[in-house]
This record gives structure tokens, sequence and C-alpha cells, in this order.
């Protein structure tokens, strides 16, 4: 099964947002396969970022990852990687579907409270950056046979 890597960014632990919005994805019917609260370092944040290493929002992005705990997430699911895109809404929640997580509960580019991965390729390198295999749980849920055929 298709797996993705989440972040709930800073100012979604200190605005208390963490429940609102793994309930969603929960809701959703995707399913949790790691979680924890963590302090990223520089050093994986410029890891993680370095697409974007010499743009200009690239160190404020560093700067501000590494300012307060996070909440990094793997999640399974059918197409998780798109549909979780799709749900958190456009990059600059001035232009996130009002729905989307972005667009309910951010106003700034700079402050857009949630990553995810991009891509399934993406997905498999931001998971290896933030868990150790064996911290990738695998287990059937109750629910599962009610979710697709
Ligand atoms: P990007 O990978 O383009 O967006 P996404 O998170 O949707 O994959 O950019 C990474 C992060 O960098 C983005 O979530 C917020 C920040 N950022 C800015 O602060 N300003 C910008 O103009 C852009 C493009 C991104
Ligand atoms: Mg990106």
């Amino acid at each position: 099964m298709q797996k993705t890597f989440l972040m709930l960014k800073p100012d979604a632990v200190q605005r208390s947002l963490i429940g609102e919005i793994i309930s969603r994805f929960e809701r959703k019917g995707l399913k949790l396969v790691s979680l924890k609260l963590m302090q990223v370092d520089r050093k994986l944040a410029e890891e993680h970022y370095k697409e974007h290493k010499g743009k200009a929002f690239f160190e404020p992005t560093v700067e501000y990852i590494i300012s307060s705990p996070i909440v990094a997430m793997v999640w399974e699911g059918k197409n998780v990687v798109s549909l979780a895109r799709e749900m958190m809404g456009a990059t600059n929640p001035a232009n996130a579907a009002s729905g989307s997580i972005r667009g309910s509960y951010a106003v700034d580019i700079s402050r857009n409270i949630i990553h995810g991965s991009d891509s399934v390729e993406s997905a498999e390198r931001e998971i290896a950056l933030y868990f150790k295999p064996e911290e990738i749980l695998a287990y059937d849920k109750a629910g599962d046979s009610w979710l697709s055929e």
C-alpha cells in the first residue's frame, strides 16, 4: 500500500491543531503507521528542504521548521500521496480551497501548518529521513474491509 510523509509544522503544534488535523486523515479512512513529536535540527531541516536551497524562502523556512516541535507521521492508503496533498490544499493558504486543511486553518504561505510529500519518490526519501524502517508499523484495522472492495 502507498505511504506518504506528513509533518504538522511548529505552528500546527503551537496552535493546538494536532488532534484536529490528524482526525481529518483518520476519518478519511487512511491508516497511521508511524508518528512522533520531535524537535528537528538544522541539518535535517536543510536536507528535507534541499530542493529549495538558494531560493529566498529557504532560510526562513528552515528557521521556522526548527523553531519548535513538529509532529512527523507516516500515513498509508490508496493513492495517499496525492490524496493527502489534495486534503492539504495549495501551498499558499490564500489560494487553498476553503475546506482544505491549509484553507481552513492557515493564512500565510510561510506558516502553512502542514507538509506532505509531493510524489511517491519524495515520500520514500522523506520517510527515510525521519524514521527508521522498524518504526513503520504494519497492522490490520477493523474498518479496512469497509473502505475498499
Ligand atoms: P513547496 O515545496 O513549494 O510547497 P509545498 O509545501 O506545498 O510542497 O515549498 C516548501 C515550503 O516552503 C512551503 O510549504 C512553504 C515555504 N514557502 C514559502 O515560505 N514561500 C514560498 O514562496 C514558497 C514557494 C514556499
Ligand atoms: Mg514541496
